[in-house]
């Protein structure tokens, strides 16, 4: 339906948002000044303890700090009474006390259908529920009591049971005279093609009702008792009322526990949040039979800022994980994220319950991990890193991950903390620390990957593997100058990280090259101090060098000094390709910021072209605003620059 010209203006000058926003919530006395217009309050989008959401009843315009929440007394009422546009309209108009313009018939249509759709619903659940407890039930009952379902619990959720019937449903609620059509159209009855008698969509099946934030009867569950069922659940389809991905099992009801319990908990199915309730953990929703949507996300993050998804140990749920990720990493915002409770292989949160007790869930809660580290065993499990071309695929995909990050800040520490990850695994190994723990209690990927790339050396100080090798070439020099025209370049241009090394490589070389044959020659370099040579050659691993054993034999010698060299200039290579990887990661980020910088100036921009009145007063502000976010662009001031 249109409106007339100029209602909404009329609508937004005769409320106040402060009114509309101020029934919902308290605000915050110290913060706010109502004089001038200006509120702070706890967000009622997200939870928290502090006052980040403000509100301008002069502008009419509110804004969380926190989440980023942000809009008009529409928008408010849209997002708090889970209603559509129009909806939103008419609740502000009869505040304001203005009369709605004659309705388009259409439009009035659909919302008359759908109210008499959430009442054919209603209808349904009650009968379901009252099914359950008539004698035909019995098995029905049997089949809960064998799952540990309390009857409180019965009651909270309103369970109730189709009987295996054809048409049950569909003449109780033709008794009640409600049309065919709308038993079709909520996708309780199904009318076959050929033109039969519609018949129940529910038949011989515990039934589960599915609510709005509203508490509206918007759709069923059905389970099927007999485990060789050909589908162990049964959904409504998609009507009128119900839209799947935009759904959430137990969501009135776990918004207000989430808020008590500062956290909310995502499982895989009605089963789950119902044995989740029944423990104790009223904070649970779950989607319904697919996978999250970004909708649902969004929902998710209006009840938590950090849902913990819970998930079956098995590969499918590893996989649903994964899934979720890659949704999830474009959408974060500080503070905004999901940790991952990973249950043990093929359990889900009831059968966990049921075996272990609601300890054991908790303890499996407290431990959630944070997102960047599924994010990392996805990039890494069952590789090994054994070459250049492995590593850089890694960085690749690391890289790819981070690029999906749209949140400057978020980006930067997932780099870091990648960094910190990768830095771990390339360590040699006996140097790891065991600060990361696997996810899987067995890990042999993670062993194997650590072991092969023990040869990369990460910090900027010789590692002891490094100064070893230095010590060798040099000791193998020393001892037999007779080889070293051959490796004359090779030398030449090694440079030596341990101190003192180098001059001794450079006397060594001298020394060759005046046919001097014994490493007193070089002991005697006036650059030399005295003790360098003895306590070169006194070294452990050097005594014990088969090269420089008493009588090696000349090719053994050779062999061993070209293989020392060889390995510590491919040790090298590795680290510079690491040192370049990182670079690259940061540069990503600085790419990352340029985009973000210049999107918030197109915005401006386009904020201050724009010819809505409430923007003209900001006109020249903004337009200040887009010439200073370019500035930084162009002056690409957070690039470091190079001395
Ligand atoms: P699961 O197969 O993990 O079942 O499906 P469950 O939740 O553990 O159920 P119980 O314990 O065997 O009773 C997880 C969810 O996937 C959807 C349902 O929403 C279910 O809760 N699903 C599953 C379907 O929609 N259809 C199916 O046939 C199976
Ligand atoms: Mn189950």
């Amino acid at each position: 339906m249109s409106l007339p010209p100029g209602f909404l203006d009329e609508l937004r000058t005769r409320s106040s948002l402060a009114q509309v926003v101020g029934r919902k919530l308290t605000w915050d006395a110290k913060k706010s000044n109502p004089g001038k217009g200006d509120y702070w309050a706890p967000c009622p989008f997200h939870q928290e303890k502090t006052a980040s959401f403000h509100l301008d009843d002069r502008k009419g315009f509110y804004y969380c700090f926190g989440c980023h929440a942000k809009g008009d007394a529409l928008s408010f009422i849209r997002e708090t009474e889970n209603v559509g546009f129009m909806e939103a309209v008419e609740i502000l108009a009869r505040e304001a006390g203005m009369t709605m313009p004659a309705r388009d018939p259409q439009a009035q249509q659909k919302s008359d259908e759908r109210a008499l759709l959430i009442d054919v619903m209603e209808q349904a659940a009650q009968f379901f529920a009252l099914q359950l407890k008539t004698t035909t039930a019995s098995k029905a009952r049997d089949y809960l009591a064998a799952r540990g379902l309390s009857e409180a619990m019965i009651a909270q959720f309103g369970i109730g049971f189709a009987p295996d019937s054809r048409t049950s449903l569909f003449q109780h609620l033709s008794g009640k005279s409600v049309p065919v059509e709308l038993i079709v159209k909520a996708g309780l009855a199904i009318k076959p093609d050929d033109g039969g008698a519609p018949f129940d969509r529910f038949r011989g099946r515990i039934i589960f009702p599915i609510r709005d934030l509203r508490g509206r009867c918007i759709a069923f569950g059905g389970r099927s008792m007999d485990p060789n069922a050909r589908a162990k659940y049964l959904n409504s389809p998609e009507t009128p009322l119900f839209d799947k991905g935009r759904s959430l099992y137990n969501h009135a009801p776990a918004r207000e526990a989430a808020g008590k319990a500062n956290s909310l908990i995502v499982a895989e199915g009605y089963m789950d949040v119902i044995a989740l309730a029944q423990a104790g953990f009223a904070h649970a929703v779950a989607p319904l039979g697919t996978a999250i949507t970004e909708d649902q996300l969004q929902m998710l993050w209006r009840l938590s800022p950090e849902p913990v998804i819970s998930l079956d140990g098995d590969t499918a749920g590893l996989r649903a994980a994964m899934q979720l990720i890659d949704l999830a990493l474009p959408l974060l915002q500080p503070g905004r994220s999901l940790r991952f409770c990973l249950l043990p292989q093929g359990l889900d949160p009831d059968d966990l319950i049921k075996s272990q007790g609601a300890g054991a869930m908790r303890k499996l809660l407290e431990g959630a991990r944070p997102m960047v580290d599924l994010l990392w065993q996805r990039e890494i499990e069952d590789k090994v890193f054994d070459s250049p071309e492995r590593r850089a695929a890694l960085d690749a995909s690391l890289k790819a991950a981070l690029g999906k990050i749209n949140d400057s800040s978020i980006r930067n520490h997932y780099a870091a903390a990648l960094r910190e990850l990768r830095a771990e695994l390339f360590k040699p190994k006996n140097a790891r620390k065991s600060g990361f723990t696997p996810w899987k209690k067995n890990a042999p990927e993670l062993a194997t990957a650590g072991a092969k790339a023990s040869l990369l050396a990460q910090s900027a100080t010789p590692d002891p593997e490094e100064r070893m090798r230095e010590a060798v070439i040099l000791a193998i020099c020393l001892r037999h100058p007779e080889i070293i025209a051959e490796f004359e370049t090779a030398l030449e241009k090694l440079t030596f990280r341990t101190p003192g090394y180098d001059k001794l490589r450079d006397a060594a070389l001298n020394a060759a090259a005046q046919q001097a044959s014994d490493t007193q020659a070089v002991a005697k370099t006036p650059e030399i101090p005295r003790d360098t040579v003895e306590k070169l050659m006194a070294l452990r691993h050097v005594k014990i060098a088969p090269a420089l054993q008493a009588g090696a034999e000349r090719e053994t010698v050779e062999m061993a000094l070209a293989e020392e060299l060889a390995k510590l200039t491919a040790n090298r290579g590795a680290r510079a390709e690491i040192d370049e990887a990182m670079q690259d990661m940061a540069g990503l980020v600085d790419e990352g910021l340029t985009w973000r910088l210049s999107q918030a100036a197109q915005a401006r921009r386009k904020a201050a072209r724009s010819s809505l009145p409430e923007d003209g007063k900001d006109g020249d502000e903004g337009e200040n605003l887009s010439k200073h976010l370019q500035n930084l662009i162009d002056d690409q001031i957070w690039v470091k620059k190079k001395r």
